[in-house]
């Protein structure tokens, strides 16, 4: 029997998207966005004020003294910055009940989003670019899909990897021939559903680069480039790890050579134990969102 009918009832009953990490979304490609702008966007959100705190006193930004106050956050970080966090600690909320599916651990598709949001950071460092909140948000939410699809891809799984080892498909691709839709088309009709920006529909629709249409965008293609070089760091894998297609012509694009993505690698392999603080997320909104349903 086709999955198609349940899969698009959980798209029905998709909870909102967080309303303060939607309108910071809005924000991400304003230029001269304003420290007054963003405080007014949080300021009413108590729970995501304090991550923020959290996130700007943790070893991660590695400041000298303590930060008290959003403007003194403000101030010190930077717009992009204090951007980068409200995003990621506004969408903690959905992903604490996410079910594992894709991953073995509970958490698994939390750290998988976060680590391609920070390694997308780096990508957009190393190439100089300056939207680098902007690539940090992509990558943290290219998989959404799997928020939804994660519970069907449990039920199939032996199929679904059956067809990966009898047929060579990577992972995505046997997904959509057992579920009849793979994680990118989900991912891309929430997007649509949460009204985000066209640009991060679009990579989060085709970072797995399955069409001509999809080597067009340089954001799709460093976000799909991100998504390799953590399965290649071998921090959780999850499932579509096992099979995944990488396009090596990504590289070339950027000018990229191997001993950059070592240094990359490397850099990453730093920044990891410092980024803790954000996988810490992840406990606290789970208690913020029983407290919100409630
Ligand atoms: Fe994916
Ligand atoms: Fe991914």
């Amino acid at each position: 029997m086709s999955l198609i009918p349940q899969i698009l009832r959980s798209l029905k009953n998709l909870p909102p998207f967080p309303m303060v990490a939607q309108r910071a979304l809005m924000l991400v490609n304003k230029p001269e966005l304003s420290i007054q702008e963003l405080v007014e966007v949080i300021k009413f959100d108590p729970a995501i004020t304090a991550n923020v705190l959290r996130i700007a006193n943790s070893a991660y930004f590695g400041l000298r003294r303590e930060i008290h106050s959003l403007h003194q956050a403000l101030l010190l970080l930077g717009t992009q910055e204090l951007l980068k966090i409200i995003i990621a600690s506004g969408a903690t909320r959905l992903f604490a009940n996410a079910t594992p599916g894709y991953f073995s651990e509970r958490h698994g598709l939390w750290r998988h989003s976060v680590s391609c949001g920070l390694m997308a950071d780096l990508l957009a460092r190393e190439l100089t670019w300056a939207e680098r909140a902007t690539c940090f948000t992509a990558g943290l939410l290219h998989d959404i899909g799997k928020l939804v699809l994660s519970l069907f891809v449990d039920q199939k799984f032996a199929a679904i990897m059956e067809v990966v080892e009898t047929q060579g498909k990577p992972f995505h691709r046997a997904e959509k021939e057992i579920l009849g839709v793979d994680h990118a088309e989900i991912g891309g009709e929430m997007a649509r559903i949460w009204d985000f920006p066209d640009r991060l529909r679009l990579v989060i629709r085709h970072h797995h680069l399955d069409c001509p249409e999809s080597f067009s965008d340089n954001l799709v293609l460093l976000i799909h480039l991100a998504d390799v070089l953590v399965l290649m760091f071998g921090q959780n894998l999850g499932r579509e790890g096992l099979a995944y297609d990488g396009y090596p012509e990504v590289l070339k694009h950027f000018g990229l050579r191997e001993r950059d993505l070592e240094k990359i690698l490397l850099h990453f392999g730093c920044i990891w134990n410092d980024a803790q603080v954000f996988f810490g997320l992840i406990g606290s909104a789970h208690g913020l969102q029983c407290a919100h349903r409630g």
